[in-house]
This record gives structure tokens, C-alpha cells and sequence, in this order.
């Protein structure tokens, strides 16, 4: 990523004239997540950085649910995302109309979502999760309201690796990560079979039968903290490819092996797109006003969750 240099410094010193701050997330490409993030994690990280940023401007290195957040976070500031295109295939699955339906049909049980969703659904929603706090935010939720039932959406696959770690019964719905859908039980007994002492680390949007086969299952951050700590030999994360590029800064004597996936939508945060998006202050990202209160008070509330 150092071939980027001249660009990475024309954005450093943008940002700098401009009082912006680039959050990039654990899958954004080298070159932006060692070369311009201010600061680097995973969504719960991001959101919480949002919330305390002293910036004037933040340049989302994600996707736009997570500019999204920055904004509900912080409406008095530009938020920036350098491609409208990048969304989330769990974050489209699902309306605010749809959640009214399902909190029609469960009267009474708090509805916990994903922050990989629209504000729309933030706003019809009691508390968000990210994937490094799921079962903490879901047994909060069922004590808070007196139940033993939880509605957890969209992410089915997150839902039931939440309700393996965990006695309250969860009503899901049936999105899905198109990043993480597809990897299978038969990838990691591949890579097992051929690399006999690799660790397997997974993230939680996987399908249980790949969760049940690793060896590790955390949030991006979660997984990049468990490589630097341990320094296994050789590893795979089930999880988008950017993550083994970067993590291997922090981890010179490992090895990382293959299956990943690419997400497109990540993908579409370039260097020179966020170079761009300084240069003409595009594109910003607005929420209704309307929407904001409740939204914030959705995703507020599992900030202030003690960790
Ligand atoms: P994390 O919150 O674990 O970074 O996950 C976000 C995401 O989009 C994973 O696909
Ligand atoms: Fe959405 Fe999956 Fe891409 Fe994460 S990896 S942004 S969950 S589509």
C-alpha cells in the first residue's frame, strides 16, 4: 500500500485543513485502513468513535448503514460516504414497515436490531447490536422488559448463533450477509484436511454448520484482536478478504490462508474515492430529522451497554 503514498498524503493533509476524520472499517483495503483511518474497527467501534468524534466532518471508509449511524450519532455533522452504491445486502432486506408488522404480531417484546440496517428500522427499534455484543444486548433486552422472548432481525444466521448462547427464545427474520451466506461446512473441513493445525476464526453472519466447525466466532475486531494475541501459525478468516491484508501488519509470522470472501459493496471505498469526497465535500449522507431521535435512542442505548 505504500505505492499509494502520494495520495495518502494529499488526504492526510486534507484532512487536517478541512477538520475531517476517515473511520474506516476492518474491510476497507490496506491502503485506507493503514494510509488514512483515523480510526479503524469494527461497526460497534465505529459508532462509538462517531459518537465521540470532535471532527467537523467524517468520511465514512463503509458502508452506508454505517454512515448512517455517524449521522444519527451526530447530526450536527457532514457525514461523507464516497460511493451512494455501497449498502448491505442485510441492511435492503428489511423496512421499518416490516418491523411495525412483526412488533404487531409480538405485542410487547422488545425488538433488538442489527446496526446493519436503514434508519428507518433504527427508529422503530429498542436497542441495536452489532455482532460483538449480540447475546449481551438480547439478555439485556428480555430483563429490561420483563420477557423471555426477543426479537432479534434481520440477520437470520446472527440470530441463531445467538440463540445457541443463550436461554431467551429468539423470533428472527430471514435476511442474510450475501458476503458470509456463502461459505460452508465443507470449506473449513478443506482447509482443515489440508493444513491440519490452522485455526479457524468465523464471523457470527456465517450459517451455524460453519460457526459449529471453528474454532473462534467474534466481531472483525474480535477476530483481528484474537490473530495479534494468540500468533497462531498458520489461520483462515471466514470472513471478507481485507481482513487477513490487514491484519497481517500486526501479525508478521502468521500465515493466512484461504477461503475469504469480497464484499462489493466495501469494495467500492477506493483511496481516490475518498480523496474525492474531501476535494468536493461528496456524498453527503442525510437522515429525516423525524427519525433521528429514535433511532439514536436505539443504537445510544447499546453504546452506553457496559462492554
Ligand atoms: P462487524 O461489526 O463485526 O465489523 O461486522 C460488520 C459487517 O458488516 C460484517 O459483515
Ligand atoms: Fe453487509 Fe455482508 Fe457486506 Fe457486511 S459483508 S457490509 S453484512 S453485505
Amino acid at each position: 500500500w505504500q505505492l499509494h503514498a502520494p495520495l495518502i498524503a494529499a488526504i492526510n493533509r486534507l484532512k487536517k485543513e478541512k477538520n475531517a476524520v476517515v473511520l474506516a472499517h476492518n474491510y476497507m483495503t490496506p491502503e485506507i485502513f493503514h494510509g488514512v483511518g483515523d480510526y479503524v474497527g469494527d461497526s460497534l467501534g465505529l459508532a462509538r468513535e462517531a459518537a465521540k468524534s470532535e471532527a467537523a466532518i467524517i468520511i465514512q471508509g463503509g458502508v452506508h448503514f454505517m454512515a448512517e449511524t455517524s449521522k444519527i450519532l451526530a447530526p450536527e455533522k457532514t457525514v461523507l460516504i464516497p460511493d451512494l452504491r455501497a449498502g448491505c445486502s442485510l441492511a435492503s432486506g428489511i423496512t421499518g414497515a416490516d418491523v411495525r408488522l412483526i412488533k404487531q404480531r409480538y405485542p410487547g417484546v422488545p425488538v433488538v436490531t442489527y446496526v446493519n440496517t436503514t434508519a428507518d428500522v433504527k427508529a422503530e427499534t429498542d436497542i441495536c447490536c452489532t455482532s460483538a455484543n449480540a447475546v449481551q444486548v438480547v439478555e439485556w433486552a428480555a430483563k429490561q422488559w420483563g420477557t423471555d422472548r426477543v426479537i432479534l432481525i434481520p440477520d437470520q444466521f446472527l440470530a441463531k448463533n445467538v440463540a445457541r448462547q443463550t436461554d431467551i427464545k429468539i423470533i428472527a427474520w430471514a435476511g442474510a450477509c450475501e458476503v458470509h451466506e456463502r461459505f460452508n461446512a465443507s470449506d473449513i473441513a478443506d482447509v482443515r484436511a489440508a493444513h491440519p493445525g490452522a485455526v479457524v476464526l468465523a464471523h457470527p453472519e456465517c450459517p451455524p454448520d460453519v460457526i459449529a466447525a471453528s474454532d473462534f466466532t467474534g466481531s472483525t475486531t474480535a477476530m483481528a484482536d484474537y490473530v495479534t494475541k494468540n500468533q497462531p501459525k498458520q489461520v483462515v478468516l471466514i470472513t471478507e478478504c481485507s481482513m487477513a491484508d490487514n491484519v497481517t501488519a500486526d501479525a508478521p509470522g502468521v500465515e493466512f490462508l484461504r477461503p475469504c470472501n469480497l464484499c462489493p459493496h466495501m469494495k467500492r471505498i477506493t483511496l481516490q474515492g475518498i480523496y474525492d469526497s474531501l476535494v468536493k465535500h461528496q456524498y453527503e449522507v442525510t437522515v429525516d430529522p423525524e427519525l433521528i431521535p429514535r433511532a439514536a435512542q436505539a443504537v445510544q442505548r447499546m453504546i452506553d451497554m457496559p462492554p
